[in-house]
């Protein structure tokens, strides 16, 4: 048997094996949504690779996979390692899964070597951060950090199956959700590799960041109800138009975001209408707005405006207007200490350190309620994410597979010294 290396390298191939059938539940594109058929595929191989990796592995209540590799102290809380393996619609190969893969390479070439550290390492594969099959996202992560709200179970996707029917289907059950949740004090770091999603690393021509923080967010679902009618029939001024008011209020968003002239950035990236058809004046329309900053108050004053920007478009074309909020997260913060270890790791990978901060959320948002967290960024070829085009050169991974090795020995020494 050909036994093959640890390396960044091999968690790009993995990556790119996992960006097709029957790990996409698309045959053309990659779509992976929690406890889907490509999801039960790919949670099945993961965990084949984590055990090869040494570590034992097992599924939670909310269906994440946990490979363990158990340290020399069987009392220390564990260095977690994880992201999410669930994709966006047509997402690229790496969003997520290169985060998982890295921390399993990490672990394997421990494994190989016959090292172990004081504490145990976890990695965890989340199954959903995206968002992309019900309508809240980082259900997997905050599951584990016990701050799932209990109306998740009663969500349902777009074909109508609910949380709870999803989850009999891999075994388990919305009503054992909780015990998904990790024991406070178990945690001694969370750690987190993944791509920028952005250009800051390619510009500087650097191949690895270090993460100060992410960006707060809060998801809206608005419901434009007007009245459905005949497009040939119904004069202009009669008409209660459910996307021409729409429309308006997608560019009030705009609008708001634009003036803010700050980090705010504002977008409506769904948008359904009914009935939808050629000659039916529209009865009514769902929308989504995503609102980030990296402060909550320029966040909620953002989310304010734009309230009181539809609320005026809907009275002044008299439809009606419903805003739920889906997804609400603080910013979060890396932690000082974590930061500091993963840059001397970044600069013993040879390139200088370099901070950003993330307008993409992450696993870490949730897993800060367990304790300090630290995150690695990726350089991506074009900033280009969410997108098939998504690509990582082999190399920068190698590179964040040395940094992330680094990262794990200094906490090592850290820990065996405190
Ligand atoms: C996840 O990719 C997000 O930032 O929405
Ligand atoms: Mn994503
Ligand atoms: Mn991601």
């Amino acid at each position: 048997m050909v036994t093959v290396a640890a390396s960044g390298a091999r968690a790009v191939a993995r990556c790119l094996e996992l960006s097709r059938s029957p790990y996409s539940d698309r045959a053309d594109r990659l779509f992976r949504g929690w406890l889907t058929p490509a999801y039960r595929a790919t949670i099945d191989r993961v965990g084949e690779w984590m055990a090869a990796a040494g570590m034992t592995v097992r599924r939670d209540a909310a269906i994440n996979l946990i490979g363990r590799y158990e340290g020399t102290r069987p009392d220390a809380p564990a260095l977690v390692i994880g992201s999410h393996l669930d994709s966006v619609r047509d997402g690229g190969a790496y969003d997520g899964p290169l985060g998982v893969m890295l921390g399993i390479e990490c672990v394997a070439a421990l494994h190989a070597d016959g090292r172990r550290l004081p504490f145990a390492i976890e990695v965890i594969g989340f199954g959903d951060e995206e968002g992309s099959r019900f309508p809240a996202a980082m259900l997997g992560s905050r599951a584990v950090a016990g701050t799932l709200h209990p109306d998740a179970a009663d969500m349902a996707d777009a074909a109508g199956i609910s949380v709870d029917a999803a989850l009999r289907e891999f075994g388990s059950a919305a009503a054992t959700l909780a015990t998904a949740r990790r024991a406070p004090g178990t945690m001694l770091a969370y750690l987190e590799a993944h791509i920028e999603q952005g250009p800051v690393l390619e510009a500087d021509r650097l191949a690895l960041g270090t993460v100060t923080g992410i960006a707060a967010q809060l998801r809206l679902e608005v419901t434009v109800t007007g009245v459905a009618g005949h497009a040939g029939t119904v004069t202009m001024p009669l008409r209660r138009d459910a996307l021409a008011a729409a429309a308006r209020m997608v560019s009030a968003i705009e609008d708001i975001a634009c003036a803010a002239a700050s980090d705010l950035v504002a977008t409506v990236g769904r948008i359904e209408v009914a009935p939808g058809a050629a000659n039916v004046i529209a009865g009514e329309v769902r929308f989504t707005v995503d609102i980030r900053a990296g402060a909550t108050d320029r966040r909620d004053r953002a989310g304010t405006a734009i309230g009181q920007a539809m609320r005026a478009i809907a009275r002044a074309r008299s439809v009606t207007l419903a805003v739920a909020t889906i997804h609400d997260l603080p910013p979060c913060p890396c932690d000082p200490r974590l930061m500091d270890l993963l840059d001397d790791a970044v600069v013993a990978t040879g390139q200088p350190s370099r901070r950003l901060m993330s307008g993409a959320g992450h696993d870490a948002m949730a897993m800060v309620a367990l304790g300090p967290v630290a995150m690695l960024f990726i350089r991506c070829a074009g900033g280009i994410s969410h997108h098939p085009a998504e690509h990582v050169d082999p190399a920068d991974a190698d590179s964040a597979f040395a940094a992330m090795r680094g990262f794990i020995d200094r906490l090592g020494d850290e820990y065996r010294d405190a």
